[in-house]
């Protein structure tokens, strides 16, 4: 029976996780750690508004369990000796040096933490893969904990995690499945049995799916694969709808009725961002090069190449129609988020339209309702390498989306959240230079709606 749980890496994925698995298990004792300190002391505020992630629901069940059976610590040592059982939850971004660069996952941050499970631990244990691995990290795993150790003995399960962010707490306690891979020896099935045991606390045992270490790793690239794909697939035709008059709303719609291809991820867009799509996307191609696959790697790379094609058409498509120059004009953005309720910016196409933009010499003013400004300016160093100060010239970030579209000649909506459906647009209007234009990145106004308000309203795929 596992008593005592540590998790590393106190991120979107570590921190709502065991905050959801400790309010359902609350005879077992979770502390998650992470080398961050401020993201620790966040984590720690007495002030729900500092927790570090922003998800909804998500405050209010930590205010409930932390201190009782959750806990966030910096000390990644005495987590680690006292567990039975240990997360990896920590980061695996795409590798941005040396072999690999730009499309494997670093596994650093994943190596750092075996060899110190493998250092500090003195008692055998569970070591669970949270983050999204390539195939057969496991192994690697194994490997260092194995022969770096006291001569312990480490089961490692692989349990990817599925929540989309912005609906993490839901998500976590109602999956459509929870998946546990591990080796099909006794000692492994004995694992998966345990951690079985944890989830079956508010999970049904049928929706529990345990396979082997492989298929689980697998099953988690491929899941993202699948999905980015339809986002991709439905962009791609987004650009020929704009070339036809089709309307690829409408197109979403008599596809999604065949109960063969469903109706959930058929929303054209600016493109998808995130930390999870492209990344797992550029691990399985780089997967398969690396195993001689190269058709089955070319074929997932054009899931990238189209998602990045739409984030370039979308920004072309502004300076077009503003007359083949943004230079020296206001444009105003709504939102910067790679998606509504959630503070996260990671691969965000709000950063490489605003790039574009900005390298024609268009002046950027970002409203979002979550994200800080600090956040903005160390997202568009990332893309154009300058410095804020730079920057700081042509972008600026304001607390008023009415003050944003002050005085632009063009208001475009890059993050779908709620509160721009109810904004006042007429207001917006008045306020704007003429003709005004408006580019919806994620088809939330109604196009009839916005041109009766006077609006050149331009969609995707429209
Ligand atoms: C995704 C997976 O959904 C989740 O299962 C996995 O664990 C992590 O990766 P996430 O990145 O949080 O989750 O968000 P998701 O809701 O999948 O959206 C990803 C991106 O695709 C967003 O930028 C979103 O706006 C975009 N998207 C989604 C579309 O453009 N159209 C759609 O129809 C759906
Ligand atoms: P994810 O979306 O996968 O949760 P994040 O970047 O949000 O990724 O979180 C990963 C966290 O893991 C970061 O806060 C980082 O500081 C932490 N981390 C990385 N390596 C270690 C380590 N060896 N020990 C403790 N924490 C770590």
């Amino acid at each position: 029976m596992i008593k005592n749980i540590c998790c590393i890496g106190a991120g979107y994925v570590g921190g709502p996780t065991m905050t959801v698995m400790a309010y359902k298990c609350p005879e077992i004792n979770i502390t998650v750690v992470d080398l961050n300190k401020n993201r620790i002391a966040a984590w720690n505020s007495d002030n729900p508004h500092d927790i570090p992630i922003f998800e909804p629901g998500l405050a209010e069940i930590v205010m409930k369990v932390r201190g009782k059976n959750l806990f966030f610590s910096t000390d990644v040592e005495s987590a680690i000796d006292k567990a039975d059982m240990i997360f990896m939850s920590v980061n695996t971004p795409t590798k941005e040096y040396g072999k690999g660069k730009g499309m494997a996952a670093d596994l650093k941050y994943i190596e750092l933490c075996a060899r110190q499970i493998a250092a500090v631990s003195k008692s055998d244990k569970i070591v669970v893969e949270k983050s999204t691995l390539p195939v057969r990290t496991a192994e690697a795993i194994r490997s260092i904990l194995d022969n770096t150790g006291n001569h312990v003995k480490f089961q490692i399960l692989s349990n990817p995690e599925f929540l989309a962010e912005g609906t993490a707490i839901n998500d976590l306690l109602n999956p459509d499945r929870v998946l546990i891979g591990g080796l099909q020896t006794p000692e492994g099935k004995a694992a998966i049995e345990e951690l079985t045991a944890i989830y079956a606390h508010w999970i049904p045992r049928e929706k529990i799916i345990q396979t082997n270490v492989w298929s689980s790793e697998l099953s988690k690239l491929t899941a993202n694969a699948f999905l980015a794909q339809r986002i991709s697939s439905i962009n791609s035709l987004s650009a020929l709808c704009e070339k036809t008059g089709a309307d690829v709303t409408e197109i979403a719609k008599a596809i999604g009725s065949d109960s063969r291809i469903g109706n959930k991820f058929l929303t054209a867009s600016v493109g998808f961002g995130g930390s999870c799509f492209q990344k797992d996307v550029l691990n399985l191609v780089y997967i398969c090069k690396t195993l001689g696959l190269e058709e089955v790697a070319e074929y997932w790379d054009w899931v990238i190449k189209m998602n990045d094609y739409q984030k370039h058409r979308f920004a072309d498509n502004i300076i077009t129609t503003l007359y083949n120059t943004v230079s020296g004009k206001k444009i105003a953005f709504l939102g910067w988020a790679f998606k509504k309720n959630t503070n996260d910016t990671r691969e965000t196409p709000a950063m490489y339209v605003a790039d574009t933009l900005m390298n024609d010499l268009a002046n950027i003013s970002v409203f979002d309702p979550k994200v800080s400004p600090n956040q903005i300016f160390t997202d568009i160093n990332h893309v154009n390498g300058k410095s804020d100060e730079e920057n700081q010239k042509q972008l600026s970030f304001v607390s008023d989306p009415y003050e944003a579209c002050q005085n632009a000649h063009a208001v475009v909506i890059l993050t779908e959240w709620d509160m721009f459906k109810t904004l006042d647009w007429k207001r917006i209007h008045d306020g704007m230079m003429k003709p005004a234009f408006l580019f919806d990145g994620r088809n939330l106004l109604n196009a009839e709606d916005m041109t009766a308000l006077d609006f050149h309203y331009k969609g995707i795929g429209k």
